[in-house]
């Protein structure tokens, strides 16, 4: 199967490294330059955006571009994609990352998890745009696009844009329940939805099952010697200072849970924690 990945930052360059049995493409310029004589040349079987603003400071201050590329742009590639499909025998299907952050949790009214059925609630401009996006596509043409929600993501590798990074870095930690996931969990999704023949359509939130803080991780941080142990601080002590305001939320997705079965995030975490702390 040949692949377009957009997209070469944190989850776009692990899946070039994992995907390994695939015939990937990187695609290493704008998301709109990815154009309908680009498509028809390249000739994918699926195309994967995970591309996108993502610093939410930086989101806030520069609304138009983040506006375009979070939402014109992947709508736009999408209609290129589905007007490619009404006249061709080899449909090409659509990943597109947006995220559990949609939601302003950590849990809903009823103190339960958001799941995909849940209406968006988001917090600040690039939630906005992610849900904004998610709705758009759908409403374009739901049967040819998977929307990825995931949510913290983290991994082994030592860049600035993984949580367990994040996590090592920032003095005090917030000790609100959140869910959070391994790009291990990731792949496996991808790889599902790239090859499974049905049911790898619509929306699946992505998460490594069971619940966790930002502080519980700081401290298993700590006792794997990564950094000090964190001081614990209360959600309004963060959101005093921190702006944009940081968001919570907690994941639940039945489909996701049967279909790909995740190992519980115990498992994950313990075990790439010692991956980073070796690499
Ligand atoms: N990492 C997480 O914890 C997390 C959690 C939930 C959801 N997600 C979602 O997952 C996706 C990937 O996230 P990530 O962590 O890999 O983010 P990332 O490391 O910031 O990578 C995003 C990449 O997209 C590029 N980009 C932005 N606009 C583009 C455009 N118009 N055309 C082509 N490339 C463009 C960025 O380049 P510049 O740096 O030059 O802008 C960057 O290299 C995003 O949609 C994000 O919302 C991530």
């Amino acid at each position: 199967m040949k692949i377009i990945i957009v997209g070469r930052g944190e989850v776009g360059s692990s899946l070039s490294d994992a995907l390994t049995e695939f015939d990937i493409h990187p695609w290493t310029m704008d998301i709109d330059d990815l154009t309908s004589a680009e498509i028809e040349r390249i000739h994918p079987d699926a195309i994967i955006n995970a591309a996108g603003k993502t610093d939410l400071k930086w989101c806030e201050e520069n609304p138009r571009e983040t506006f375009r590329c979070n939402i014109e742009a992947p709508v736009r590639l999408y209609q290129r994609i589905t007007t490619h499909n009404s006249s061709s025998v080899k449909p090409i299907r659509f990943l597109h990352f947006s995220s559990g952050c949609i939601w302003d949790g950590p849990y809903d009214a009823t103190g339960k998890p958001f799941t995909p059925l849940h209406p968006a609630r988001p917090a600040v401009f690039y939630s906005w745009t992610k849900a904004a996006a998610d709705q758009l596509l759908l409403a374009e043409d739901p049967t040819s696009v998977a929307i990825l929600r995931p949510r913290q993501i983290y991994s082994a590798r030592h860049t600035t844009r993984n949580t367990i990074s994040k996590l090592i870095t920032y003095p005090g930690l917030v000790t609100t329940p959140n869910s959070m996931t391994s790009m291990e969990v990731i792949i496996k999704t991808v790889r599902f939805c790239l090859v499974s023949k049905d049911n790898w359509n619509g929306v699946w939130n992505i998460y490594d099952p069971g619940v966790t803080t930002p502080f519980e991780v700081g401290k298993m941080l700590a006792e794997a010697g990564l950094r000090k142990m964190p001081a614990a601080i209360e959600k309004s002590e963060l959101d005093a200072f921190h702006k944009p305001r940081r968001v919570d939320t907690v994941l639940y997705d039945d489909r996701f849970e049967k279909v790909i079965r995740p190992e519980p995030f115990e498992q994950v975490i313990k075990r790439t924690i010692a991956q980073f702390k070796s690499a």
